[in-house]
């Protein structure tokens, strides 16, 4: 990679997970944003009138004191709205890692409403809530029939994923599938709280009106920082899910310090993480920054054949933060029971 673009995509990460960038930040050698956009870097296509406007606008080769503030304002409230969000979990619903970790949520959830205390449930990348296997998306990729339609059977009405999957396809059908907000609203009890956040507005919208009725707040907000703003939260007992869809790279590099400040003010708080076990390996040093942070931590991972040829993901994993008790027992029977089909 040429020194310049390694440093434009540095300086635009950093833009894109919300830090503050300064027009030095590309000085040495000088990336002109003009240059950005001609060398292919940043053209943000069709879906993205407003940024390819403001960069084919002017002849200025390096932005001007004055305008760098709101070209990067502009790219980093574009890129929110449409690269960063491209992602749709409807692709990818119920496949063999959404079965790892939805499983393996729903215990943890069982465990912690066994006791009378109320609990708060915080999720920071929602998804839609509810999904149909038989939906176009889902036949295109053929995740859900690699994963749950192959693993269902595996999951009866003793485990609470496998009750809450009778449930909802009782209420919605047999090709309906819980996203992990619907797993947790199907749990929770009257006492407990829970706390949704989204930012693809469609997303947000399905979501919205699948969990009407449950009580749940659903914000159209990023969710670190919704996390950031009502941690700790009320009733202090409670689970963080954190699952983002890692299309911003920098996500990997952020998370371990997101998880000490949000554990530094939630110290009772348990905090599950997901990530994808990929080939190129960028799951590795996150996972192993927030183990060596936080020694009580336990990491749950599973392993399956790539879907397709050329697919990158081989497994799926869990960063645990003050997991219940017995969750390392569940967590090898579920991979043994994955590794199994
Ligand atoms: C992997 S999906 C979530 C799937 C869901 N947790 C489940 O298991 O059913 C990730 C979602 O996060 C959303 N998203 C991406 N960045 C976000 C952010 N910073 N804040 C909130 N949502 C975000 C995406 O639009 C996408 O719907």
């Amino acid at each position: 990679m040429c020194r310049e673009r390694e440093i434009f995509l540095r300086v635009y990460a950093k833009a894109l997970a919300g830090a503050s960038v300064q027009r030095s930040s590309f000085a040495k050698p000088r990336v002109s944003f003009l240059h950005m956009v001609h060398s292919g870097w940043i053209f943000p296509g069709p879906r993205c009138p407003t940024l390819r406007a403001h960069f084919s606008f002017g002849q200025v080769m390096q932005p001007r004191a004055s305008q760098f503030q709101k070209w990067i304002d502009v790219a980093r409230a574009t890129c929110q709205s449409s690269h960063m969000l491209s992602y749709q979990h409807s692709y990818h619903a119920g496949n063999l890692a959404d079965v790892h970790k939805h499983a393996l949520l729903a215990w943890v959830l069982a465990y912690m409403t066994a006791k009378d205390k109320p609990i708060s449930y915080i999720e920071t990348h929602s998804g839609r809530g509810l999904y149909a296997l038989d939906a176009i998306e889902a036949q295109k990729t053929g995740e859900a029939a690699a994963g749950i339609l192959r693993a269902g059977s595996a999951f009866g009405p003793d485990h609470p994923y496998g009750r809450v999957l009778a449930q909802v396809r009782a209420h919605h059908g047999d090709m309906a599938y819980p996203g992990s907000p619907m797993i947790a609203a199907q749990l929770l009890r009257a006492q407990d709280s829970l706390t949704l956040a989204e930012l693809h507005p469609q997303e947000y919208d399905a979501l919205r009106q699948v969990m009407g009725g449950t009580g749940a707040t659903v914000q159209r907000r990023d969710g670190f920082k919704l996390a950031q703003a009502i941690c700790p939260p009320t009733p202090r007992r409670g689970v963080l899910m954190i699952d983002p869809s890692y299309e911003v790279k920098s996500d990997y590099t952020d998370l371990p310090d997101f998880i000490t400040s949000i554990r530094r003010k939630w110290n009772v708080g348990v905090i599950v993480l997901w990530y994808p076990v990929l080939n190129a390996g960028l799951h590795r040093q996150m996972v192993a920054q927030i183990c060596a942070d936080h020694p009580d931590a336990e990491n749950y991972e599973t392993a399956f054949p790539p879907v397709r040829e050329g697919h990158r993901m081989t497994g799926s994993g869990l960063v645990v933060i003050n997991p219940p008790w017995g969750m390392a027992q569940e967590a090898a029977r579920i991979d043994a029971l994955i590794r199994a089909l």
